[in-house]
């Protein structure tokens, strides 16, 4: 059986680290306030210039560098980015350019903060075809550009970074005890599209608009869209709760994750947590929590790793991964 591998991991956070100190300085808000509500202490921001996908091709150079292998043996990238150079062209395109690769396909792909979750299952389909047979999956944000810094109900929950994983497709048993993407569950339900949006946009209004979010509706379905995605993923496949190694959740909100993990039954001690330093960081925040879980020495190659995501459109998803 063909299966998409990770076999390597990179990130990259921009220099600047605003605190919420700093925060509280520009707008009446508290670290307490923050901390509490959001377990976020601080973010990085991309420095004047700095753009997603500057940010992207770091991270891909380091996730290339940690794979071992050859920018030149990339035959598809995907950037989940909602915060693009340009309107167009993709800024897929433009990390292909800054790694020197002129072969394959790149383009973007656009699910806010699952778009790292929808990218490992468009990925997995591309490279199980045999399309493809090396991919680079970066998610990269500079969700800095789209906040009304006057907005304190947004302006504080959000953080720049990019994380990029090397998939490959490689010949497995056929088991459930292959390495690889063992399953992948997407959803969307566009009438909650004004929840949590970008009151601009080419089309609409030939701007590029600020973040809007009704945080409290979020908050109020973000648990029970991840837990019940994540059972799909469990009922697909036959494990549980139990036997998971790592979660590795989308870095929107602790309390959005420590509910999920309650409700999910899992062991507190194997969930990733890196919203405290980075914020939410959209599609970026899952590849750069696996990064630090990798680099920490906690992920190691066979653990059996949940990935999941909820975010705007409402958009949400689940995968589940043997490393
Ligand atoms: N500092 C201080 N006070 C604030 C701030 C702030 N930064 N922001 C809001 N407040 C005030 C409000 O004005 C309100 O004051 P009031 O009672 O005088 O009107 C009070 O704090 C309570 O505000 P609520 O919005 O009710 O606060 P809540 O407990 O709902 O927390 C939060 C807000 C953190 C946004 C919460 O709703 C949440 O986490 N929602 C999920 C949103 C999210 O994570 N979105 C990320 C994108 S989607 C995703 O990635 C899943």
């Amino acid at each position: 059986t063909l299966r998409s591998v990770i076999i390597g991991a990179g990130c990259y956070l921009p220099e600047r680290v605003v605190t919420n100190a700093d925060l509280a300085k520009m707008v009446d808000t508290s670290d307490e306030w923050i901390v509490q509500r959001t377990g976020i202490r601080e973010r990085h921001i991309a420095a004047d210039g700095e753009v997603t996908s500057d940010l992207g091709i770091k991270a891909a150079q380091a996730a290339l560098a940690n794979a071992g292998v050859d920018a030149q043996s990339i035959d598809l990238i995907v950037v989940a980015t909602s915060t693009p150079d340009n309107t167009f062209p993709a800024s897929a395109v433009t990390v292909q350019a800054g790694l020197g690769i002129t072969g394959g396909a790149a383009f973007d792909l656009q699910a806010v903060c699952s778009g790292f979750v929808f990218g490992l299952a468009t990925v997995d389909g591309m490279l199980r075809t045999g399309m493809f047979k090396r991919a680079l999956l970066i998610g990269a944000e500079t969700f800095s550009r789209i906040l009304d810094w006057n907005d304190r109900t947004t302006c504080v929950l959000f953080g720049d970074g990019a994380g990029a994983v090397v998939i490959e497709a490689q010949e497995q048993p056929g088991t459930m005890n292959d390495r690889g993407i063992l399953t992948n569950h997407l959803r969307s339900d566009g009438r909650h599209k004004n929840k949590l949006y970008v009151d601009g946009g080419p089309s609409s209004t030939q701007t590029v608009g600020h973040l809007r979010m009704e945080g409290k509706e979020v908050f109020k379905h973000a648990v029970s869209m991840i837990t019940d995605v994540i059972k799909d993923a469990f009922k697909a496949t036959g494990y549980t709760a139990r036997d998971l190694d790592w979660f590795v959740p989308h870095q929107a909100n602790r309390r959005i994750i420590d509910g999920s993990v309650m409700k999910l039954g899992l062991d507190p001690a194997k969930v990733i947590i890196t919203v405290d330093k980075h914020g939410n960081t959209s599609a970026a925040s899952i590849p750069l929590a696996l990064c630090v879980g990798i680099a920490d020495g906690r992920i190691k190659k066979g653990d059996l790793v949940m990935f999941e995501a909820m975010g705007g459109g409402f958009t949400w998803g689940a995968s589940l991964v043997r490393m």
